[in-house]
């Protein structure tokens, strides 16, 4: 018997993209034009084809234009420069998102570190790393944010809770850690070589589970009533031949009877990455034309 509250992350999900799309219907209003959001894709990574098809789809579905750049995943580094070069100064262009992980050939760094900070909807350039960890208004990564929308409608006030993040990458670790502290949480960041993880995670009031790896978070390393966000997607093989299924880095079935809430996979975390992709620009789109926005609105 589960007794987490299950949080239904499709369902804000969905009511986030409607809130994008009032929003996306006045900036068209206001500026006589449609917000862009440009996606570059190298390379035919079956899973990230699948993200920037979806990503696409429903950045039309919320009022705004799509623009798709695919390039075949031997591109040199000087064209993926040259693309986000024209992309900076397309004025129909108000975000950019590289695919990533990137063909090992290529430099990510480099590469994100070019697109305009003013139309960087994923939050990674060096100068919207920056404004975050500095407390400063800008472009947050997607998922992180996404996160926090989940945690605070749950929760309200995060002020005084201890949060442990379980993974530390630049997409998602790095910046839920910021995101965590500007809500005066007490963060602690553990990853591959933290010691006693199960005992790091016992006491904290909330858990951010994000490393990709299927089901390692067990229901003994659970503080009861705690808040559990699963940002894990594993593919792992499902009974039938070829069949496959979907779960996170958290052992929901056995978790579930002792947090207070969790995220499911899929249907959780998910689902609000695209939608707080959509809202970035939407939201970048405003600053960029000078068109006011107010920010507690998204
Ligand atoms: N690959 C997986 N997630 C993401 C994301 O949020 N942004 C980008 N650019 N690439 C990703």
């Amino acid at each position: 018997m589960s007794t987490a509250q299950i949080i239904d992350g499709k369902a804000f999900a969905e009511r986030l993209r409607a809130r994008v799309a009032q929003f996306a219907a006045s900036f068209e209003q206001a500026a006589g034009r449609k917000a862009g959001l440009a996606v570059v894709l190298v390379g035919e990574d079956p899973a990230s084809q699948v993200y920037v098809r979806s990503k696409g789809k429903q950045t039309v579905a919320c009022g705004m234009a799509s623009f798709e750049h695919r390039l075949p995943g031997d591109t040199a580094q000087d064209t993926l420069m040259a693309l986000v070069d024209r992309l900076n100064a397309d004025p129909a262009v108000d975000g950019i998102l590289v695919q990533l992980p990137l063909p090992a050939h290529l430099d990510e760094q480099a590469v994100v570190a070019r697109i305009d900070p003013n139309k960087d909807v994923d939050g990674l350039t060096p100068i919207s790393t920056g404004r975050l960890a500095l407390g400063l208004p800008g472009l947050v990564p997607c998922t992180p944010l996404g996160s926090l929308m989940l945690l605070k409608d749950r929760l309200g006030s995060l002020a005084g809770l201890e949060a442990v993040v379980i993974g530390r990458s630049i997409l998602v670790g790095k910046p839920m850690v910021q995101l965590l502290l500007g809500e005066n949480c007490t963060v602690t960041v553990a990853h591959s070589r933290t010691q006693n993880l199960p005992d790091v995670v016992r006491r904290a009031d909330i858990v951010v589970v994000a490393v990709g790896r299927q089901e390692m978070v067990k229901a003994d390393w659970v503080k009861p009533g705690a808040t559990v966000i699963d940002v894990g997607i594993n593919r792992i093989p499902a009974a039938g031949e070829g069949k496959t299924r979907l779960v996170g880095d958290v052992d929901f079935a056995g978790v579930a009877q002792v947090a207070g809430a969790i995220t499911p996979v899929p249907g959780g975390v998910g689902p609000m990455t695209i939608a707080v992709l959509l809202r970035n620009a939407v939201v970048a789109a405003h600053r960029n034309a000078g068109i006011a926005l107010d920010p507690g609105a998204l």
